[in-house]
């Protein structure tokens, strides 16, 4: 088995490939890591030939999507997984053969309904079912402190005591821990009676992700996240810098509009001079009166250089194929001290 652990904050991954065949499965992949998991597989001289998500993460953005697109290849959940985007929904006890590895999913409701573990050879991948010294939450939607109690007791204590568990979570660093090892000495474990161990889950306390929201609506539908939708602007977007926009309203030679696209109160209080206001929620609807050469070279600004990105796009898309974004915003404008004009737009 050719085996690699992917760290992403306390969030792991992992890609576990048949050395015979080269195929290999890719489990809990998170979206900030896509680039690593396909230099990893190509650095191992494997092909990815399945996406598994353990369950519906609330706390960080699945990859499962974008690569699926990316790869051609069937992400796979548990048959109770919400999202649409699953092709391959498993059951308890069925299996995804990848080479000569055969994956079995258990499926461990309880800090989510469509929970599962993945046994493939010595280890079994516990999700957020399991963690080293811990156990996932079951705080949040479809959570189920008794449903956890039977997914551990009844089903994932129950595996070999010698079979190693990899998590989705760890955040001390320990690489993966044993059954027997959980059995022995998880502190939650030693909580054996059903109704206290109940009690203990609900008395936990915890406090909520920083991304439920976003995290629960991109991985539930397949919709994009906000930092997504601006990489994917920034990514069809020429920028300018600070300085170079200086340069250019200074030599005076440049046959350049800059494009304001705050709202008229920002402009008025402090804009670039000979700006023209153009606010992001009009652009599409009053460009044709607004901008009407095409050919000509616009610069967008905002206060932040995110909103210009997203209307830079948007002005590419329509046909304007020299808008570009500043490299940061008025806000950056202002501090590095550049000059400032008040008052109304022309
Ligand atoms: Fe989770």
């Amino acid at each position: 088995m050719i085996f690699e652990t992917v760290i992403s904050g306390g969030c792991r991954s992992y890609v576990v490939g048949c050395e015979g065949s080269c195929a290999a499965a890719l489990i809990d992949p998170e979206l900030s890591q896509i680039d690593r998991y396909l230099a990893l597989a190509a650095r191992d001289g494997l092909r990815i030939r399945y996406i598994v998500d353990t369950h519906t993460h609330a706390d960080h953005f699945s990859a499962a999507q974008q690569l699926k697109r990316q790869l051609q290849v069937p992400v796979v959940m548990h048959r109770a997984s919400p999202a649409p985007y699953v092709d391959l929904r498993l059951q308890s006890g069925e299996m995804l053969i990848v080479g000569n590895l055969r994956l079995q999913a258990l499926h461990t409701p309880g800090h989510t309904r469509d929970s599962m573990c993945l046994k493939v050879e010595d280890r079994v991948f516990t999700g957020d079912t399991l963690l080293i010294g811990g156990t996932g939450r079951t705080d949040l939607p479809t959570g189920d402190a008794a449903a956890l109690f039977e997914s551990l007791f009844d089903r994932v204590l129950k595996l070999d005591p010698a079979l190693k568990v990899f998590p989705a979570h760890e955040y001390k660093g320990r690489s993966h821990s044993t059954i027997g090892e959980e059995l022995a000495q998880n502190p939650r474990l030693q909580q054996r009676e059903r109704g206290a161990f109940i009690e203990m889950m609900h008395n936990l306390n915890l406090t909520m992700p920083t991304h439920i929201t976003e995290a629960l609506r991109t991985n539930m539908t397949g919709g994009k996240t906000v930092s997504q939708m601006l990489a994917e602007a920034a990514a069809s977007v020429p920028f300018m810098s600070l300085g170079e926009l200086q340069m250019c309203l200074e030599s005076g030679r440049e046959d350049l509009i800059v494009l304001d696209v705050r709202e008229r109160d920002a402009y008025e209080e402090g804009h670039i001079a000979g700006a023209q206001l153009l606010p992001r929620g009009q652009l599409e609807l009053r460009v044709n009166q607004e901008l009407t050469d095409p050919t000509r070279r616009i610069l967008v600004y905002c206060e932040f250089g995110r909103v210009s990105t997203l209307a830079t796009a948007t002005l590419r898309q329509m046909g304007f194929q020299q808008a570009v974004a500043l490299d940061g915003g008025m806000k950056a404008w202002r501090e590095a001290g550049l000059a400032v004009t008040a008052g109304k737009a022309p």
